[in-house]
């Protein structure tokens, strides 16, 4: 519960009952704000400026609020402040600390603002702030894949669809593939910034204040680009918290996917890469294992920041405007959410730099399956002029023969082949060839090295 410099609270002379009552205890949310410690005095400093400047407080006053509040930030810095866990939030802590050291005038600072638009306006300069965090652990993660994917152009491997072969593919291009969903990632996180550039200081409770406030001034020296427009959505809106939540989840599940690949590629039964010790764990019972757990580690975070989600929708939910006590843990969920996520992206950086592709297992794999059959219908609708349907169909007959003799196309005859389509000529045995597979998907966005090159200029030069 909020506290002055007696130790007693702000509300002592409304609310005369004594003892801490157990909602004092566990409702209170200072172990979880009390990150926002920073973004709470520079609110306040700014508050206080704005106040002195349109002469609702003098130039004394301001100047002792400014004194007390950099000497909190010092005592927080230096680990020197002491946290009563009877403070209900970080915004009271630090102003019960202001009466401490200036006595009734810190009174003052509380002039025309509430907590209800002081939170949000510290949680939304923290939010800024830490989701370009994030944009630029992202950015690393799309350097590491872009060195990946430039060494790795004439690895050739299966692509799968079903997790069955399906058509021969570069490495590199599904490499790139997670720059493409990282780069989303990148511009959905971003989309918040529209909104967490809106200052809500200045709405007060919920309808706004009567004092001559100037919330121009504040935006400006925030660093917001405009005031929020309706004080009571202001006080009311955490859209910007599931903006975010919503941004870490799909991020976190395109990491899910990756972790989920590299496991199957890691199994015995694929062997397509190998993990260097480094992300490996061992068992405490197997002495052979070396297992993946950071991957498994990474594709369990996601279903943690999924919850994150889920729990903020339902908070909101039916919740009549404006401010009520089932917001505080809006803070607890977006710490949450972020912890995960950049321990996440950091960790998925460091599994990126230590694997390695097993080039010879990744080229046998990509041999089996008849994967090259599409390219075999293509070859009859272009040689042959057939329509795809008859070309499809010629091609699964010579798939079926293949399985049946337990062959595969290239240790098929061209006149084994002949039995089936007589007006073949020879050079279609080069149609089985997987670097030509590759290399004639042409097509813009395919897999050919000519276009991978053009690609990874391309996102290199973005990335600049
Ligand atoms: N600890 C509260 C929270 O984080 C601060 C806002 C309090 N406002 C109020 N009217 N109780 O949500």
């Amino acid at each position: 519960m909020a506290k002055n410099k007696n130790n007693q609270s702000v509300w002592k002379n409304r609310i005369l009952k004594k003892n801490p009552t157990f909602f004092e205890k566990i409702g209170n949310s200072i172990d979880v704000d009390k990150r926002l410690f920073k973004e709470d005095i520079k609110v306040s400093m700014i508050h206080a400026e704005m106040l002195f400047k349109q002469k609702i407080i003098s130039f004394k006053v301001k100047n002792k609020i400014i004194f007390g509040l950099n000497r909190i930030r010092n005592e927080i810095i230096k680990k020197k402040f002491v946290y009563n866990n009877k403070d209900e939030d970080i915004h009271m802590s630090i102003e019960r600390r202001l009466f401490e050291l200036i006595g009734e005038e810190a009174g003052y600072l509380h002039t025309a603002r509430s907590r209800n638009d002081q939170v949000i306006t510290d949680l939304k300069i923290w939010l800024k702030n830490n989701t370009k965090q994030i944009v630029k652990l992202l950015n690393f993660s799309i350097k590491i894949i872009l060195e990946k994917a430039e060494k790795s152009v004439h690895v050739i491997m299966p692509g799968f669809t079903h997790l069955k072969n399906a058509q021969p593919i570069s490495f590199s291009h599904y490499l790139l593939a997670y720059i493409e969903m990282f780069n989303r990632d990148k511009k959905r996180l971003n989309n918040n910034l529209d909104s967490l550039n809106e200052n809500p200081l200045g709405v007060g409770a919920l309808s706004g204040t009567s004092f001559k406030i100037d919330r121009l001034y504040t935006t400006k020296k925030l660093n917001f680009l405009k005031p929020s427009r309706n004080s009571i959505d202001t006080v009311a809106d955490r859209d910007f918290v599931l903006d975010f939540l919503y941004a870490a989840s799909t991020c976190s599940m395109h990491i899910s996917r990756l972790a989920e690949e590299l496991i199957i590629w890691n199994s015995d039964a694929f062997d397509l890469i190998s993990l260097n010790d480094r992300i490996v764990t061992g068992s405490s019972i197997m002495p052979q294992k070396k297992n993946p757990d950071p991957l498994e580690f990474l594709r369990g975070k996601t279903g943690t920041i999924y919850g994150n989600l889920f729990s903020m929708l339902t908070i909101l939910k039916g919740l009549p405007l404006s401010y009520y006590k089932d917001l505080q843990d809006d803070k607890k969920i977006i710490f949450d959410a972020f912890d995960n996520l950049s321990n996440s992206i950091l960790l998925m950086n460091e599994v990126l730099k230590n694997f390695s592709a097993n080039k010879t297992q990744m080229y046998e794999l990509a041999n089996k399956g008849f994967i090259t059959a599409t390219d075999l219908a293509d070859y009859f609708v272009k040689e042959l002029n057939y329509p795809f349907r008859k070309a499809y169909n010629i091609t699964a007959k010579i798939v079926n023969y293949c399985e049946k003799k337990n062959k595969t196309f290239t240790t098929l005859t061209i006149s084994e082949l002949r039995k089936i389509e007589p007006k073949l000529s020879k050079d279609v045995t080069k149609i089985f060839d997987l670097k030509n597979s590759i290399n004639s998907k042409k097509s813009f966005g395919g897999t050919s090295f000519d276009n991978i090159k053009k690609m990874i200029k391309y996102y290199k030069k973005e990335l600049k």
